[in-house]
């Protein structure tokens, strides 16, 4: 998250799992994006890495038929002809040490050839059942030293770990090998532009600061509604569940975001210190709290739209009689001066009515005694609406008087959407990433703190979940917008889900 639109050093980019969805998908069109902006170094190389001989020209091909498909305006011919022709193959497989140290005599050649210097950063887009393997080979391998001051970098996809102790371990196993300056965990929320605006929204404006406390803010709201349903990822998806799959990640970068103190610097230590503490400082609750405080459910058939859609438990490679949960709900507390009594509440789901993401943060009612004997059916309480998905922008509603002689009151909204005041460059959302990873900056990765706080946060839960089995477990409809349960959480407290616009 740079301010400065310079070329980064000369790099070598080794992509493991080149041939898999996610680098078709999402990895090379980024770098294809960054390559039509000018900001990929002058001196730079792929080297695409499987497990199995591919061949350098049926890779080439590959990746350029990736491109035409991905990207999402019509590639530039030369652009693509200049970035296929930086990538050569490699061979090399965790299991066979002998092919981590093939692929380090490729990386001396290609130093050689294209003036590298020895710069590298390894992309693990595989499964992470393959990242501590393969750190270890490159580190066996001697090629995570920092030779002479070289850039070594490692980025790790997501999911990382599965529950706290694995993720501990991972990090332990990562720092057997890597300081933790080289290690850029993915959450891909944070190459979002208007998930990094919170931090801009908050803090370059003086206007929101004084009253973002518990003083003025009455609860928060983070909504990751989608529509599709777990697809052709049943046998992943049933052995993970919403809650694992979105919260301890996409829905505490935001929440985080929010919750955080402001950082001294806008520098990638301060900003994932401010982070890191927030999550620290979330609530951990007793199992008894953890199954009051939650709701969990899974879809039976509906309709989304033109697609019937089966009951979950009737999705391929999903267990028959599984109590996974494909919509998860939590009511959090945050233990500091800034947040003691304002609740923030999480719910995420698939096969929902309508897919957005937004943070909304409800302020506390004004004195309304002075209204007395007016029609006020029309006063609702302000809310402030981060919108990250899929319209891009910030709505501030509040109320206003309905013009005419009679004294009534109507919500209104103010409305910021990004795509007036911006052009936005056709991306992926993995751009700023992947140039951040480059020049060494990585306020927008996870730090291993940050991972752990967010799995200990929601540990109790999985823990609750896990023993009551199938007790608790609610049913929604395909295409609904959520189970009753998710309702009946905030109606305890009097308040209720904001209903998206
Ligand atoms: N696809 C997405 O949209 C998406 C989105 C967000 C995050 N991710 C994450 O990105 C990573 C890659 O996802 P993907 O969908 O591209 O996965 P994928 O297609 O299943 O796997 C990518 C490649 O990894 C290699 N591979 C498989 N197991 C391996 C192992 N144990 N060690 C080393 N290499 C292995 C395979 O290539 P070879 O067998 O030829 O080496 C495969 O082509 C995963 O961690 C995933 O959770 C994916």
């Amino acid at each position: 998250m740079t301010d400065a639109h310079a070329r980064p050093a000369p790099i070598v980019f080794v992509l493991f799992g080149a041939n898999g969805d996610l680098t078709a998908r999402l990895v090379f069109p980024a770098l294809y994006n960054l390559s039509a902006q000018e900001l990929l170094p002058e001196s730079f190389a792929v080297v695409a890495v499987t497990r199995e001989e591919y061949g350098e020209a049926a890779m080439r091909d590959h990746l350029r038929e990736s491109l035409g498909k991905y990207c999402k305006e019509k590639c530039d011919r030369t652009i693509v002809d200049d970035l296929v022709s930086r990538v050569t193959v490699a061979v090399a497989d965790a299991r066979d040490q002998k092919s981590f140290e093939a692929l380090g005599a490729h990386l001396a050649d290609v130093d050689a050839k294209c003036g590298t210097k020895g710069n590298r950063i390894f992309y693990l887009a595989i499964p992470p059942a393959g990242f501590a393997p393969t750190v270890r080979a490159l580190g066996a391998a001697k090629l995570t030293g920092r030779n002479n001051g070289a850039i070594t970098r490692v980025i790790l996809e997501k999911p990382f770990g599965h529950d706290l102790p694995s993720a501990m371990k991972l990090n332990a196993e990562l720092r057997e090998v890597l300081d933790e300056d080289q290690i850029f965990r993915i959450d891909h929320y944070l190459g979002k532009e208007t998930v990094q605006n919170i931090l801009m929204l908050r803090f370059a404006n003086g206007l929101f600061e004084p009253i973002w406390k518990r003083e003025h803010i009455d609860h928060v709201q983070i909504t990751v509604a989608e529509t599709v349903t777990i697809g052709r990822r049943g046998a992943f998806y049933d052995a993970t569940g919403a809650l694992r799959d979105m919260v301890p990640n996409h829905l505490f970068q935001l929440l985080s975001l929010v919750a955080m103190e402001p950082p001294a610097r806008l520098d990638a230590q301060s900003v994932r210190s401010e982070k890191a503490r927030a999550l620290d400082a979330i609530r951990i609750v007793t199992p008894q709290e953890a199954l009051r405080d939650s709701v969990r459910a899974q879809y039976v058939a509906g309709r989304i739209g033109d697609e019937v859609v089966d009951d979950y438990r009737q999705e391929k490679d999903v267990a028959p009689n599984s109590t996974t949960e494909t919509f998860a709900a939590l009511k959090l507390s945050i233990d500091n001066w800034r947040w003691a009594g304002v609740p923030f509440y999480l719910r995420t789901g698939k096969a929902l009515t309508r897919r957005y993401t937004e943070v909304a943060i409800k302020f506390r009612e004004a004195p309304i005694s002075m209204f007395r004997g007016i029609d006020l059916d029309g006063l609702r309480s302000n809310y402030l609406v981060l919108q990250i998905a899929p319209d891009e922008g910030i709505r501030l509603q509040f109320n206003a008087k309905t013009p005419g002689p009679s004294l009534s009151i109507a919500r209104v909204a103010m409305d910021f959407r990004y795509a007036d005041f911006f052009d936005t460059q056709p991306a992926t959302g993995y751009e700023t990433l992947l140039y951040d990873c480059m020049t060494g900056d990585g306020l927008l990765y996870q730090r291993a703190d940050g991972v752990e706080a967010g799995w200990r946060a929601v540990e109790p839960f999985l823990e609750a979940w896990r023993s009551a089995g199938d007790q608790g477990l609610g049913l929604y409809r395909a295409g609904s917008a959520g189970p009753a349960e998710a309702d009946a959480l905030l109606a305890r407290d009097g308040r209720r889900w904001r209903t998206s616009s």
